[in-house]
């Protein structure tokens, strides 16, 4: 299959509007795929050579076609508490986040909100997530059958957890450790699944039970950590007395074995020169989540200091639904450039793009499969209209440039303006079967 269109992929960081080096944009461009796969991408004419005249031709123009979203961070048990009013963190996790995950003993409930998580994902332009299940390892195989029916590129786990929440969501240190080994061996690398090992933070779990993370994280050296680090004040204090002996919240991760180039840690707001250094040295990812950030009063993400200092730090995005209040990542970026704006700073249209494609494949290691439009990469696609609703049309009528452009679709677009995903090659938006049940 041949996808018309004007495309757009990212080759590397671009430091500036003007670094036209940093991105491949043509204007009547064009993705070949076959088997699941991008086979080639570049000026249609070329592409379309190269696919001989019997290629199926879809026909995008004028739409902007783009690697599929990635999302770093997002809670598949939370949907039907987004939108929670009036709390801080842990309270927020204590009065609607515990009780809601509660609910995921049930396997059919689990399987019916993945269905529909991963349906909100695609409709929102999203084709990868690095994903938190409850703590039931049956939630877990409801998500990963998911999304191996649908063959998307997801990243999850089975939140550890065994201290400090409701006692129906609590598992042991042993059964945490048992129920992991068996959902690595059932579903890491069962169709594009990737198993994450997931302490959900360091408040809820034992000593007991971060030494079982350690063990995991020890006999599969391959597999992501994804954890929560320095989202609130109230969270630090709390981490501090049950961990006495730590220089701070990070050394408690350092302590247990669990940084890492393939750690995932959502939040970073309040980390100390000597946690970031950690971070830098580690190659550990911090996660930006604004939406959430900002919906719990958490703080401010210094997403161009941690980027500039001498040691940089390894930066993804995320929604953090349901603290995030979005799934899209266009709503998201939206809420970071206000947020780094806050801050005195920018962050420029190519850079948030880059960030949402490119940026989370890197810090998620799987750029090798997804982010860019590279040949031999996986065909996870989204096409994008900048004039999808009244207020972008009209605003579309005085925009210029392609920067321009991609800041319109940021700052004013959300579903609406994704008018088609690919998921390994097949159409997946136009494909939902809409329905509420
Ligand atoms: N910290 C521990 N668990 C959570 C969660 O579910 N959401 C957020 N935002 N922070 C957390
Ligand atoms: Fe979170």
């Amino acid at each position: 299959t041949l996808l018309r269109g004007r495309t757009l992929s990212f080759l590397r960081w671009p430091e500036s509007v003007d670094d036209h080096a940093a991105y491949a944009y043509e204007e009547d461009g064009a993705i070949l795929v076959a088997n699941g796969k991008i086979v080639a991408s570049g000026p249609y004419a070329q592409v379309a050579a190269r696919a001989g005249s019997s290629a199926r031709v879809i026909d995008h123009r004028p739409h902007l076609l783009m690697p599929g979203f990635i999302d770093a961070h997002v809670h598949v048990p939370q949907m039907q508490i987004i939108a929670s009013y009036g709390a801080e963190l842990l309270d927020w996790l204590n009065t609607y986040t515990f009780p809601e995950e509660s609910t995921f003993e049930n396997a059919q409930h689990g399987r019916r909100i993945s269905r529909l998580f991963l349906d909100e994902m695609i409709r929102h332009g999203t084709t990868t997530v690095a994903a938190y299940c409850s703590v039931h390892k049956q939630s877990a195989e409801a998500f990963f059958a998911e999304a191996y029916d649908r063959d998307m590129l997801v990243i999850a786990g089975k939140v550890m957890m065994d201290r400090n929440a409701l006692e129906a969501v609590h598992d042991t240190p042993q059964s945490s450790y048992d129920d992991t080994k068996a959902l690595i061996a059932a579903w890491h690398g069962k169709g594009r699944g990737l198993y994450a090992i997931t302490p959900r933070f360091a408040i809820t779990s034992t000593p007991e039970q971060m030494e079982m993370a350690q063990a995991l994280a020890r006999e599969h050296p391959d597999l992501h950590v994804q954890t929560h680090l320095s989202e609130n004040h109230a969270e630090i204090a709390f981490t501090q007395q049950l961990y006495p002996w730590a220089k701070d919240y990070t050394h408690v991760y350092e302590h247990y074995g669990l940084m890492g180039s393939k750690t995932l840690l959502g939040h970073c707001i309040h980390l100390s020169e000597r946690e970031a250094d950690v971070l830098s040295d580690t190659g550990s990812v911090a996660v930006f989540c604004p939406t959430s950030n900002l919906f719990l009063g958490s703080g401010l993400f210094d997403y161009q200091r941690f980027r500039r200092r001498e040691k940089p730090l390894r930066i993804s995005t995320a929604t953090d639904v349901g603290g995030g209040t979005n799934y899209s990542m266009l709503r998201t970026m939206d809420e970071a450039y206000k947020v780094i704006a806050l801050q005195g700073e920018k962050l420029n249209p190519f850079q948030s793009f880059w960030q949402i494609t490119r940026g989370n494949a890197e810090a998620l290691s799987v750029v090798d499969r997804v982010g860019t439009l590279e040949a031999g990469t996986d065909a996870d696609i989204v096409v994008l209209d900048s004039a999808s609703t009244p207020s972008m049309r009209l605003r579309s009528e005085r925009i210029k440039t392609l920067a321009e452009e991609l800041f319109l679709m940021q700052t004013l677009g959300d579903d609406r303006t994704v008018k088609e995903v690919y998921v390994a090659g097949k159409p997946a938006k136009s494909d939902l079967v809409v329905s509420n049940s």
